[in-house]
């Protein structure tokens, strides 16, 4: 319902990918386009908010709320959901409201949400019960959704991706922000080996956020995170990384960027090359979407 609802284009392709990268271990790639999802909620975005939007609906929610920094593809794609599906909603904007708004921000706006400025210091505070409880005395009708979205309905969204594979691959790389994404992945496997690519420099903290999520995981050793891929943090990038984005783009029919789907790629034809990957090996590249955040 919620799905034909929001108009999400259901299951999003798996595709080969050729390119021509040095491969000497003759590797096969294949892409799971979850950026076709949808324009707006793109990528994992869909996967992390399917439960928690159903839940709200369930519970008959008339406001959500939700943190997220000036860029952030979660509050963008949750606030058009919201404006969708006619549910106020409450933006934490990790910023200055005398900043000019971001296109991110300008589009959450024009859907009707309100945006809520709060300094680096408060933002911190976005998972502590006391800051949680406080927001809901403040907004006592509101639906409380985490950064990113990521929480234990998140996970359950992101399984379904791995659920919805029409073949079976050696390896399966997505790019690791919040971890929500990793964690739910290694819900629906034990045997696959998952790759995450840092996004940014979170040696030891993301793994820490996959296991929170995911307890199970710290059992597991079909997963790995790698570090060397972040290209200097959080949305950072280099000349390098943006030369790559802008021909990958141009020589293939899709399109990268390069906070989260550019480090991924990037990170993938370094490891090709030093034949990271066993002989034959197919790897799975997940598509996360976020192109919007280019703008
Ligand atoms: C487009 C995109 N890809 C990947 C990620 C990383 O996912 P996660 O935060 O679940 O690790 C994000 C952030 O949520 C994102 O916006």
């Amino acid at each position: 319902m919620l799905q034909q609802d929001l108009s999400i284009q259901l299951p999003s392709p798996e595709q080969s990918f050729n390119p021509t990268w040095a491969n000497p271990n003759g590797c096969q790639l294949y892409i799971k386009r979850d950026d076709l999802l949808h324009p707006v909620i793109s990528g994992n975005k869909w996967r992390k908010l399917k439960y928690n939007l159903q839940q709200a609906q369930a519970k008959q929610a008339t406001h959500i709320l939700s943190f997220g920094g000036n860029y952030s593809n979660h509050l963008h794609a949750l606030g058009w959901c919201c404006s969708r599906l006619n549910i106020r909603f409450t933006a934490i904007v990790r910023g200055y409201p005398e900043q000019a708004l971001t296109p991110m921000l300008n589009d959450l706006k024009n859907w009707g949400a309100e945006l809520h400025f709060v300094d680096r210091n408060t933002y911190r505070q976005r998972t502590e019960i006391n800051y949680l409880q406080q927001l809901q005395a403040t907004y006592p009708d509101a639906c409380i959704i985490p950064e990113g979205g990521s929480n234990q309905l998140a996970l359950k969204g992101v399984a379904e991706i791995y659920q919805e594979l029409e073949q079976n691959y050696d390896y399966i790389l997505c790019p690791v922000g919040s971890g929500g994404t990793m964690a739910g992945l290694l819900t629906a496997s034990d045997k696959t080996q998952f790759r995450g690519i840092g996004v940014l420099k979170g040696e030891a903290y993301l793994e820490q956020m996959i296991t929170a999520l995911n307890p199970a995981a710290i059992e597991q050793n079909n997963w790995q995170l790698l570090h060397q891929f972040h290209h200097g943090g959080y949305a950072k990038s280099t000349p390098e990384l943006l030369d790559f984005c802008q021909k990958v783009s141009t020589n293939h029919p899709f399109s990268i960027e390069p906070v989260y789907s550019g480090k991924l790629f990037y990170a993938t034809k370094q490891l090709l090359a030093q034949g990271y990957f066993p002989a034959h090996s197919r790897v799975l590249l997940l598509h996360t979407g976020g192109l919007q955040g280019a703008r």
